[in-house]
């Protein structure tokens, strides 16, 4: 039986295998740190990812890092958009896997929900407007999440630019050194926006049908795997949209995101992380422990991919638990490790499994 700190390969066929010395993972946690507003990492992220490392996490996921600086969530966003940013990053990836973690990246672009002011540390809320140095937000269609600036819709060109940002900043995230490289196509971001009928009200090859709508996804999984060569490949997926029932034969479920997940996998993604949510400013989740394990099961038994859950998973019993019962993979944790970074250290001296990489430094303290 398959539990939470064996190892675990995380290429499909792997040419050189990517190994994570556990399935406990850091879930990428947007920090919105960048005080200069370049789009550089800082020590900040050095400290924040590098604790996680020296905690004993298998896989340490980067925040969500723009392809682009129009992607950006916020102006304190990072990017991987320069050669500078590359280099700027590629100190953290050799720390992170100096520790014995695999570093990890997510590639991201924020489509309509770009350009909005920090949740902290900056006077204002919703869209950042171009006086205050915000940027007018692209998306698939002219439609606004909540009372966000209305974004304009990409053409052809703008999706074949996307492509091209993407297959860019994979190419300088395995030059900095990341071994995973994760799409961000979940919560409501652009990916999200063409996948579900909530966003993409499009009538072109990019709009109406599931095979359209993915199609950008499709084509993006395509450029990083070949621009990732034998580095690992996730995409992030929402499981469903919490749609109320007015709105469900528009919104994206958990069928469409299981058929998308198994199109993503030929592709040439190796793992699914499936998470939930975000399209819609106010939904009705039932929110509890591992409320979202159900949708990575679904994914993982009816696409046959590696999956990865996420969300209120805070207890190492819990978390061995849905290894062991088959309806993951590995599990990603955010909220848990911030307020303890050393939470796989934790958990394995919770479950008795004795680890050999516990840090010389720290080895007095077990
Ligand atoms: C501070 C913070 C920042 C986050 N930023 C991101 C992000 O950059 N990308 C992403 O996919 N999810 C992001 N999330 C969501 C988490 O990755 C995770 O899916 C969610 O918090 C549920 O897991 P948890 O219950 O273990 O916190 C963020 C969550 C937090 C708490």
């Amino acid at each position: 039986m398959t539990s939470l700190f064996d190892s675990v390969a995380l290429r499909a066929e792997h040419v050189r295998t990517v190994t994570a010395r556990n399935r406990l993972w850091i879930s990428p946690m947007c920090q919105y740190s960048v005080f200069a507003e370049d789009g550089l990492p800082t020590d900040w992220h050095l400290v924040h990812l590098g604790q996680f490392a020296v905690g004993g996490a298998g896989v340490v996921f980067t925040e969500a890092t723009a392809v682009s600086p129009e992607g950006r969530i916020s102006p304190r966003d990072t990017g991987i958009w320069s050669d500078e940013q590359a280099h700027a990053w590629s100190r953290v990836a050799a720390f992170v896997r100096e520790q014995g973690a695999v570093p990890g990246m997510q590639l991201a672009h924020a489509g309509r929900k770009a350009s909005t002011y920090a949740p902290w540390g900056m006077d204002g809320r919703g869209t950042v407007p171009p006086e205050d140095g915000g940027w007018a937000a692209v998306a698939p269609s002219p439609v606004a999440f909540g009372r966000y600036a209305v974004p304009s819709a990409l053409d052809e060109a703008g999706i074949d630019g996307v492509v091209a940002d993407f297959a860019a900043a994979a190419e300088r995230a395995v030059g900095a050194g990341f071994e995973v490289l994760e799409i961000h196509a979940a919560h409501g971001y652009l990916f999200h926006q063409f996948l579900s009928g909530l966003a993409n009200t499009r009538t072109d090859d990019y709009g109406g049908s599931l095979e359209n709508r993915a199609r950008l996804l499709l084509r993006v999984t395509e450029a990083v795997r070949r621009a990732a060569g034998d580095r690992a490949v996730f995409v992030r997926l929402s499981g469903t949209d919490w749609a109320p029932p007015e709105l469900a034969d528009r919104a994206w479920d958990q069928d469409q995101c299981a058929t998308v997940a198994g199109w993503a996998a030929s592709a040439g993604a190796d793992f699914l992380d499936v998470s939930t949510g975000g399209i819609l400013p106010a939904a009705d989740i039932p929110l509890g422990a591992g409320y979202q394990v159900p949708f990575a099961a679904h994914v993982r038994r009816s696409a046959g991919v590696p999956v990865a859950t996420v969300g209120l998973i805070t207890d190492a019993a819990q978390a061995d638990t849905v290894i062991r019962t088959g309806q993951a993979d590995a599990v990603m944790v955010a909220r848990a490790a911030l307020r303890d970074p050393h939470l796989a250290l934790r958990m394995a001296r919770e479950l008795g499994v004795p680890l050999d990489y516990v840090p010389g430094q720290y080895l007095r303290a077990y």
